[in-house]
């Protein structure tokens, strides 16, 4: 999609009046979690590499993982629309339809929080005690926040990318995966392909403002960031994997829990670093922005968390 950015602008409003969708009366439709079902599908929880899980255990090692899932998208949208609104400014006496769109992309993401939050309500009726998320969005948002808004929109493309990556995981043929957990990711993925265009947008006309010296330490704060998701994503697959061992039923050895929990760390990584930063739309845009040096900065610190687990192709 290419063309002027008001143009592109105007396509992601018409694109966001067509598809928009109500939580309740769409998403939620007075359904409920069954634990019978899976909460995430296989090609993002990597069960599937832990031969010595029994089916409902993989099932369970999902449900746990989608309980996260929930938990960490209530997280980053709370940063991604205190990013937006902030861009606003720039657009409030000059280009009012980037600044429509924008303001559209503020109250999705808002309703996503309210999903999510929903989601993560509903679950939670349905699993045992013990979950904890370990994380406060708004200190997260506060780290955000606190980096050049180069580095923040790089890592919200990222993110908003990765939500498409992940849809993609979600349609494939799985009897098992929870209808309402695609309709979840279905209906998120329809207003994030906007998301997606309208943070690029921005970005490039960020960047083209943006001297080298500039760039080059967003560049660092890029990789600050990617540490701090890191940083997020190790400590909750500790806390998940402890809880998944306390409540799956059943006694493990010391190393079937600690490949428990490298699997849910390895997971985490995927669905929250890899699916984002390895998107080819994403690699493309970056290294277009980029030098090779910087560039190569960046690839260090992700290959510096391998090993690194790869989405199968589309
Ligand atoms: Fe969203
Ligand atoms: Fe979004």
């Amino acid at each position: 999609m290419d063309g002027p950015p008001t143009e592109r602008f105007a396509r992601c409003i018409a694109a966001s009046r067509r598809v928009r969708w109500d939580v309740e009366t769409d998403v939620i439709r007075g359904r409920r979690f069954d634990l019978a079902n899976k909460f995430l599908p296989d090609g993002l929880t990597l069960a599937n590499t832990l031969p010595f899980l029994a089916p409902e255990e993989k099932r369970y090692f999902s449900q746990v993982q989608g309980r996260t899932y929930a938990n960490m998208f209530g997280l980053v949208e709370r940063f991604i629309n205190a990013k937006v609104l902030e861009l606003s400014r720039d657009h409030w006496f000059g280009d009012q339809t980037a600044l429509e769109a924008l303001i559209r992309c503020s109250e999705e993401e808002l309703k996503h929080q309210a999903l999510f939050r929903r989601v993560e309500a509903l679950i939670g009726e349905a699993m045992p005690a013990g979950y904890s998320f370990l994380w406060n969005p708004n200190d997260v948002a506060a780290v955000v926040l606190g980096k050049r808004s180069w580095a923040g929109l790089a890592l919200t493309l990222h993110i908003e990318l990765f939500t498409q990556a992940h849809f993609r995981e979600s349609i494939r043929q799985d009897a098992e995966l929870s209808e309402l957990v695609r309709d979840v990711f279905r209906f998120h993925w329809r207003e994030e392909c906007q998301h997606a265009i309208m943070d690029e947008l921005e970005w490039r006309r960020l960047d083209a403002a943006t001297t080298p010296k500039a760039r080059d330490l967003a560049v660092d704060e890029l990789i600050e960031l990617l540490g701090a998701v890191d940083s997020i994503v190790t400590g909750q697959a500790s806390a998940d994997s402890r809880y998944f061992i306390a409540t799956c039923g059943r006694q493990f050895d010391a190393t079937v829990a600690e490949a428990v929990q490298q699997t849910m760390l390895a997971a985490y990584r995927l669905q929250y670093i890899f699916s984002g930063a390895q998107h080819p739309h994403f690699a493309a845009a970056l290294a277009s922005m980029t030098t090779e040096a910087q560039l190569g900065r960046i690839q260090a610190a992700l290959s510096a968390l391998a090993p690194m687990p790869m989405l199968n192709a589309a």
